[in-house]
């Protein structure tokens, strides 16, 4: 009765049905995969949702690309980053997740593909098949730092359409480098491939020197940067994302003009959001100060903690909400995984859950209050050591 769209569904993970079994019985997990700000005690400013009630609101001029007070809020948000957007360029979407959905239905037919990194975030596959198309890996490979496999990259099928990458990518924390992105651009260049850019925890860098950030505005190809008010002020439940098109004038207007045509068939953005959105993005500096503040923090305390376990390690993360732990390979990732939920009642990612190619490894998100981080890692520690 169902298309073949769907991803598989059924069953939940063994992980997944621990944690809600221990969940349905009252017990108090301390949840070390947190990414939601709203329930991570991060201070948010007194009145900051008031202009969602502006009387403005009340009228509905529909405009595919959204409203243009928005679009210029959001390229002169950009700004502070040192670049500049022009607000013809900026495409509002209920979210990141949105905007991809889009650029698969402008880039690539049923059955084609795009590039995805791995190890990284597990939702494209989902997007990817909800859009009938394939996601094909390329490969990360750490050494000291987390490096794109470029010839990974150059080994693609014939059918693919866009080179996807997520700068910072989720959980490794690596930016992209200007090597790396023009070793790209040479492909995309070659072979017509569009390149999107994942650039939604751009404003947190950690370990990062000069970052490079804004990768649509600087690009000498066909390019789309995604990014979104839920991580850049924090604010997942507003349902604003964006797209920001870039690259050689004709090809990117070209692109506009078949945006312009997906985005009018959907009209997915509410009014309120758009008409707040200057006053949302102005108050998303101390948003964004908290939010740093915390991530830094914990970072540092994990460092901290794990200097005292030769046989544990946390890697080079450049930048984003999480830090990946190497552990001890004692026991699959799921066992050791299902034992810290279990004996201690934290729960970790566990390496696969991103497709990491070897164990074993655990991803801990930064954002949970400090005190409950502490104690949660200083636990974890001596379990995974034990
Ligand atoms: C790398 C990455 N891209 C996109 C998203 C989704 O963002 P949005 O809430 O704007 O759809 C996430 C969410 O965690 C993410 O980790």
């Amino acid at each position: 009765m169902f298309s073949r769209r769907l991803p598989p569904h059924a069953e939940l993970n063994a992980l997944s049905q621990a944690v809600d079994a221990l969940r349905a019985e009252g017990a108090q997990v301390a949840d070390l995969t947190e990414s939601n700000p709203t329930r991570a005690a991060i201070p948010y400013p007194a009145g900051l949702l008031a202009s969602l009630a502006d009387a403005e609101a009340l009228h509905y001029e529909p405009h595919p690309f959204g409203l243009l007070s928005a679009r210029g809020a959001v390229a002169e948000d950009q700004s502070r980053r040192g670049v500049r957007v022009d607000p013809a360029h900026v495409v509002l979407t209920a979210s990141t997740s949105e905007a991809y959905s889009w650029l698969f239905k402008l880039l690539c037919n049923p059955g084609e593909a795009v590039l995805v990194p791995r190890p990284s975030y597990p939702l494209f596959e989902h997007l990817t098949a909800l859009e009938g198309i394939r996601a094909h890996p390329y490969a990360l490979e750490y050494h000291g730092r987390w490096a794109i496999d470029v010839d990974s990259i150059a080994a693609a099928p014939q059918d693919v359409r866009a080179v996807l990458v997520v700068s910072p990518n989720n959980p490794t924390g690596s930016y992209l480098n200007e090597e790396e992105l023009q070793r790209i651009s040479n492909l995309c260049r070659e072979r017509r491939w569009a390149l999107v850019a994942d650039e939604v925890f751009a404003d947190y860098p950690l370990e990062a020197e000069h970052p490079l950030t804004d990768i649509a505005a600087r690009s000498e190809v066909l390019s789309f940067t995604l990014a979104g008010l839920s991580k850049a002020v924090g604010l997942p439940q507003l349902k604003l994302g964006w797209c920001i098109a870039g690259g050689p004038a004709p090809e990117r207007d070209a692109a506009l003009a078949a945006l312009e045509v997906i985005a009018d068939s959907y009209l997915s953005v509410g009014t309120p959001v758009q008409v707040a959105a200057p006053r949302l993005l102005q108050a998303g500096a101390s948003i964004r100060a908290a939010i740093q503040e915390r991530i830094r923090r914990n970072l540092t305390t994990l460092r901290a903690a794990v200097r005292r376990y030769p046989a544990c390690d946390v890697l080079r993360a450049e930048g984003g909400w999480s830090a990946v732990a190497r552990v001890p390979a004692t026991r699959s990732e799921e066992q050791l995984a299902l034992h810290l939920l279990r004996t201690e009642r934290i729960l970790a990612h566990p390496g696969y859950f991103f497709d990491f190619s070897r164990e074993a490894y655990l991803v801990l998100s930064l954002l949970p209050p400090g005190d409950l981080f502490d104690d949660a890692v200083a636990r974890l520690l001596r379990v995974v050591n034990s």
